[in-house]
Protein backbone atom coordinates (compact mmCIF):
# COMPACT_ATOMS: atom_id res chain seq x y z
CA UNK A 1 0.00 0.00 0.00
CA UNK A 2 1.42 3.67 -1.16
CA UNK A 3 2.01 6.31 1.62
CA UNK A 4 -0.68 8.82 1.57
CA UNK A 5 0.25 10.72 4.67
CA UNK A 6 4.19 12.47 5.28
CA UNK A 7 4.49 14.77 8.28
CA UNK A 8 8.23 15.89 8.16
CA UNK A 9 9.74 17.05 11.18
CA UNK A 10 6.93 18.71 12.63
CA UNK A 11 6.76 21.58 15.54
CA UNK A 12 4.49 23.90 16.67
CA UNK A 13 4.88 26.43 19.29
CA UNK A 14 2.86 28.86 21.27
CA UNK A 15 4.05 31.90 22.83
CA UNK A 16 1.62 32.40 25.96
CA UNK A 17 4.16 33.61 27.94
CA UNK A 18 8.03 35.16 27.14
CA UNK A 19 9.20 31.32 26.28
CA UNK A 20 7.65 29.39 23.29
CA UNK A 21 6.22 26.32 24.59
CA UNK A 22 6.34 23.32 22.16
CA UNK A 23 2.69 22.14 21.64
CA UNK A 24 4.46 19.47 18.69
CA UNK A 25 7.95 18.53 19.10
CA UNK A 26 9.59 17.00 16.03
CA UNK A 27 6.90 14.49 14.83
CA UNK A 28 8.13 12.89 11.43
CA UNK A 29 5.46 9.95 10.34
CA UNK A 30 3.81 8.55 7.50
CA UNK A 31 0.70 6.74 6.90
CA UNK A 32 -0.40 4.13 4.12
CA UNK A 33 -3.45 4.44 2.18
CA UNK A 34 -6.10 2.07 3.54
CA UNK A 35 -4.44 2.49 7.12
CA UNK A 36 -6.34 2.87 10.90
CA UNK A 37 -4.14 5.03 12.50
CA UNK A 38 -4.88 6.31 15.99
CA UNK A 39 -2.89 8.39 18.01
CA UNK A 40 -3.34 8.40 21.68
CA UNK A 41 -2.08 10.38 24.17
CA UNK A 42 -3.05 12.31 27.40
CA UNK A 43 -4.88 15.78 27.25
CA UNK A 44 -2.23 18.43 26.44
CA UNK A 45 0.29 16.22 24.71
CA UNK A 46 -0.55 17.81 21.37
CA UNK A 47 -3.08 15.44 19.70
CA UNK A 48 -5.70 17.91 18.59
CA UNK A 49 -2.78 20.48 16.73
CA UNK A 50 -1.12 17.50 15.57
CA UNK A 51 -4.44 16.53 13.58
CA UNK A 52 -5.10 19.91 12.81
CA UNK A 53 -2.05 20.57 11.52
CA UNK A 54 -2.81 17.29 8.92
CA UNK A 55 -6.07 18.73 8.11
CA UNK A 56 -4.66 22.28 7.30
CA UNK A 57 -6.52 23.91 9.90
CA UNK A 58 -3.38 25.35 11.65
CA UNK A 59 0.72 25.36 10.33
CA UNK A 60 3.30 24.21 11.75
CA UNK A 61 5.90 26.56 12.96
CA UNK A 62 8.16 24.49 11.30
CA UNK A 63 8.11 21.21 9.17
CA UNK A 64 6.59 20.08 6.27
CA UNK A 65 2.72 18.26 5.32
CA UNK A 66 2.16 15.78 2.09
CA UNK A 67 -1.32 14.00 1.33
CA UNK A 68 -0.55 12.18 -1.93
CA UNK A 69 1.83 15.07 -3.95
CA UNK A 70 0.12 17.87 -2.55
CA UNK A 71 2.47 19.65 0.09
CA UNK A 72 -0.59 21.44 2.39
CA UNK A 73 1.94 23.43 4.62
CA UNK A 74 2.64 25.44 0.98
CA UNK A 75 -0.99 26.18 0.42
CA UNK A 76 -2.66 29.41 0.52
CA UNK A 77 -5.58 29.73 3.37
CA UNK A 78 -7.95 29.74 0.87
CA UNK A 79 -6.77 26.70 -1.09
CA UNK A 80 -6.62 24.65 2.17
CA UNK A 81 -10.10 25.43 2.61
CA UNK A 82 -10.74 23.88 -0.33
CA UNK A 83 -8.32 21.13 -0.32
CA UNK A 84 -9.77 20.21 2.78
CA UNK A 85 -13.42 19.96 2.03
CA UNK A 86 -12.76 18.08 -1.58
CA UNK A 87 -10.46 15.40 0.06
CA UNK A 88 -10.22 15.68 4.07
CA UNK A 89 -13.50 14.18 6.14
CA UNK A 90 -13.52 15.94 9.78
CA UNK A 91 -15.45 14.36 12.69
CA UNK A 92 -15.54 16.25 16.13
CA UNK A 93 -16.24 15.57 19.72
CA UNK A 94 -19.33 17.36 19.88
CA UNK A 95 -21.09 16.17 16.32
CA UNK A 96 -21.31 19.46 15.33
CA UNK A 97 -24.36 18.63 13.68
CA UNK A 98 -27.02 21.69 12.37
CA UNK A 99 -30.14 21.29 15.11
CA UNK A 100 -32.74 22.42 12.53
CA UNK A 101 -31.70 20.39 9.54
CA UNK A 102 -32.84 16.24 9.74
CA UNK A 103 -30.19 13.35 9.86
CA UNK A 104 -30.19 13.23 6.00
CA UNK A 105 -29.97 17.07 5.70
CA UNK A 106 -27.19 17.46 7.39
CA UNK A 107 -25.18 14.24 5.34
CA UNK A 108 -26.20 15.92 1.86
CA UNK A 109 -25.21 19.75 3.21
CA UNK A 110 -21.74 17.75 3.38
CA UNK A 111 -21.67 17.22 -0.41
CA UNK A 112 -24.10 20.04 -1.37
CA UNK A 113 -20.56 21.54 -2.58
CA UNK A 114 -19.70 18.48 -4.82
CA UNK A 115 -23.13 17.19 -6.02
CA UNK A 116 -26.13 20.14 -6.97
CA UNK A 117 -28.33 17.06 -8.60
CA UNK A 118 -31.24 16.91 -5.79
CA UNK A 119 -31.91 12.94 -6.63
CA UNK A 120 -28.18 12.31 -6.83
CA UNK A 121 -27.43 14.08 -3.37
CA UNK A 122 -30.31 12.48 -1.59
CA UNK A 123 -29.18 8.75 -3.03
CA UNK A 124 -25.50 9.68 -2.26
CA UNK A 125 -26.47 10.64 1.88
CA UNK A 126 -28.77 7.61 1.51
CA UNK A 127 -26.17 5.10 0.72
CA UNK A 128 -23.61 6.54 4.19
CA UNK A 129 -26.49 6.56 6.55
CA UNK A 130 -27.29 2.78 5.65
CA UNK A 131 -23.37 2.37 5.72
CA UNK A 132 -23.52 4.12 9.43
CA UNK A 133 -26.95 1.74 10.85
CA UNK A 134 -29.17 4.92 10.63
CA UNK A 135 -31.63 3.37 7.92
CA UNK A 136 -35.07 4.37 8.74
CA UNK A 137 -33.95 7.35 10.75
CA UNK A 138 -32.99 10.17 8.11
CA UNK A 139 -36.02 12.13 8.65
CA UNK A 140 -35.57 12.62 12.37
CA UNK A 141 -33.83 16.09 14.03
CA UNK A 142 -30.59 15.83 16.09
CA UNK A 143 -32.88 16.16 19.21
CA UNK A 144 -34.22 13.01 18.19
CA UNK A 145 -31.46 11.06 18.08
CA UNK A 146 -28.88 9.59 21.24
CA UNK A 147 -25.31 10.72 21.28
CA UNK A 148 -23.88 7.54 19.56
CA UNK A 149 -26.50 7.59 16.73
CA UNK A 150 -25.66 11.78 16.20
CA UNK A 151 -22.03 10.67 15.96
CA UNK A 152 -23.19 7.79 13.11
CA UNK A 153 -24.81 11.09 11.54
CA UNK A 154 -21.40 13.12 11.28
CA UNK A 155 -19.67 10.23 10.25
CA UNK A 156 -22.00 9.92 7.31
CA UNK A 157 -21.58 13.24 6.51
CA UNK A 158 -17.56 13.26 6.37
CA UNK A 159 -17.63 10.12 4.25
CA UNK A 160 -20.18 11.20 1.61
CA UNK A 161 -17.64 13.45 0.35
CA UNK A 162 -15.80 10.30 -0.33
CA UNK A 163 -12.20 11.87 1.15
CA UNK A 164 -8.81 10.62 0.74
CA UNK A 165 -8.65 10.61 4.72
CA UNK A 166 -11.17 10.96 7.64
CA UNK A 167 -9.98 12.55 10.36
CA UNK A 168 -11.59 12.21 13.65
CA UNK A 169 -10.44 14.69 17.17
CA UNK A 170 -11.83 12.20 20.16
CA UNK A 171 -15.33 11.10 17.92
CA UNK A 172 -16.00 9.00 21.26
CA UNK A 173 -15.15 11.86 24.15
CA UNK A 174 -18.50 12.63 24.69
CA UNK A 175 -20.18 9.15 24.66
CA UNK A 176 -20.31 6.24 27.18
CA UNK A 177 -18.22 3.60 26.89
CA UNK A 178 -20.23 1.10 25.76
CA UNK A 179 -21.48 3.83 22.83
CA UNK A 180 -17.64 4.87 22.66
CA UNK A 181 -16.87 1.43 21.56
CA UNK A 182 -19.98 1.06 18.88
CA UNK A 183 -18.61 4.30 17.51
CA UNK A 184 -14.54 2.76 17.12
CA UNK A 185 -16.03 -0.46 15.37
CA UNK A 186 -17.93 1.24 13.32
CA UNK A 187 -14.84 3.31 12.04
CA UNK A 188 -12.90 0.00 11.90
CA UNK A 189 -15.78 -1.55 10.10
CA UNK A 190 -16.33 1.41 7.07
CA UNK A 191 -11.69 1.34 6.93
CA UNK A 192 -11.96 -2.34 6.34
CA UNK A 193 -15.03 -1.97 3.88
CA UNK A 194 -13.86 1.23 1.76
CA UNK A 195 -10.60 1.16 2.66
CA UNK A 196 -10.80 5.01 3.62
CA UNK A 197 -7.24 6.10 5.47
CA UNK A 198 -8.63 7.07 9.18
CA UNK A 199 -6.99 8.74 11.56
CA UNK A 200 -8.71 9.08 14.94
CA UNK A 201 -6.71 10.88 18.27
CA UNK A 202 -7.81 9.79 21.40
CA UNK A 203 -7.18 9.36 25.30
CA UNK A 204 -8.97 6.15 25.29
CA UNK A 205 -6.37 3.27 25.19
CA UNK A 206 -8.78 0.85 24.66
CA UNK A 207 -9.50 2.09 21.04
CA UNK A 208 -6.22 0.80 20.20
CA UNK A 209 -7.11 -2.81 19.44
CA UNK A 210 -9.30 -1.01 16.24
CA UNK A 211 -6.22 0.07 15.22
CA UNK A 212 -3.79 -0.93 12.41
CA UNK A 213 -0.79 1.17 14.65
CA UNK A 214 -1.30 3.26 17.78
CA UNK A 215 1.26 6.36 17.60
CA UNK A 216 1.52 7.09 21.17
CA UNK A 217 1.90 11.21 22.17
CA UNK A 218 3.38 12.38 24.87
CA UNK A 219 4.45 16.33 25.49
CA UNK A 220 4.04 16.84 21.97
CA UNK A 221 6.74 14.13 20.73
CA UNK A 222 5.86 10.22 19.83
CA UNK A 223 7.10 7.90 22.74
CA UNK A 224 6.23 4.72 20.70
CA UNK A 225 4.88 3.66 18.15
CA UNK A 226 2.30 -0.45 18.28
CA UNK A 227 0.94 -2.43 16.08
CA UNK A 228 -2.15 -4.07 17.20
CA UNK A 229 -1.90 -7.84 16.92
CA UNK A 230 -5.44 -8.20 14.79
CA UNK A 231 -3.97 -5.88 12.39
CA UNK A 232 -4.15 -6.32 9.12
CA UNK A 233 -0.48 -6.46 7.15
CA UNK A 234 2.84 -7.98 8.43
CA UNK A 235 4.14 -6.94 11.55
CA UNK A 236 6.99 -4.69 10.64
CA UNK A 237 6.76 -1.35 11.08
N1 LIG B 1 -3.97 28.09 20.50
C1 LIG B 1 -3.17 27.74 21.52
N2 LIG B 1 -2.44 28.66 22.19
C2 LIG B 1 -1.62 28.30 23.20
N3 LIG B 1 -1.45 27.04 23.63
C3 LIG B 1 -2.15 26.07 23.01
C4 LIG B 1 -3.04 26.36 21.93
N4 LIG B 1 -3.60 25.19 21.50
C5 LIG B 1 -3.08 24.23 22.29
N5 LIG B 1 -2.21 24.74 23.19
C6 LIG B 1 -1.44 23.98 24.19
O1 LIG B 1 -0.73 22.97 23.50
C7 LIG B 1 -0.76 21.74 24.22
C8 LIG B 1 -1.35 20.67 23.38
O2 LIG B 1 -2.72 20.96 23.15
P1 LIG B 1 -3.67 19.99 22.30
O3 LIG B 1 -3.07 19.78 20.97
O4 LIG B 1 -5.04 20.57 22.36
O5 LIG B 1 -3.59 18.64 23.15
P2 LIG B 1 -4.59 17.41 23.27
O6 LIG B 1 -5.52 17.46 22.12
O7 LIG B 1 -3.70 16.21 23.29
O8 LIG B 1 -5.29 17.57 24.59
C9 LIG B 1 -1.54 22.02 25.49
O9 LIG B 1 -0.63 22.29 26.52
C10 LIG B 1 -2.35 23.24 25.14
O10 LIG B 1 -2.63 24.02 26.28
MG1 LIG C 1 -7.59 17.49 21.98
Amino acid sequence: MGELVRLEEITKEYYTGPRAFKAVDDVSLSFDQGEFIIMLGPSGSGKTTLLNIISALIKPTSGRVFIGDSEITALSDDNATRFRAKHIGLVFQFFNLFPALTAIENVEIGVALKITERDLLRTRALKYLEMVGLQGMEDKFPDQLSGGEQQRVAVARALAMEPRILLADEPTGNLDSETGQQIWNLLKDINERTGTTIVAVTHWGEASSNADRTIHLRSGRIDRITKDATAKGDANF
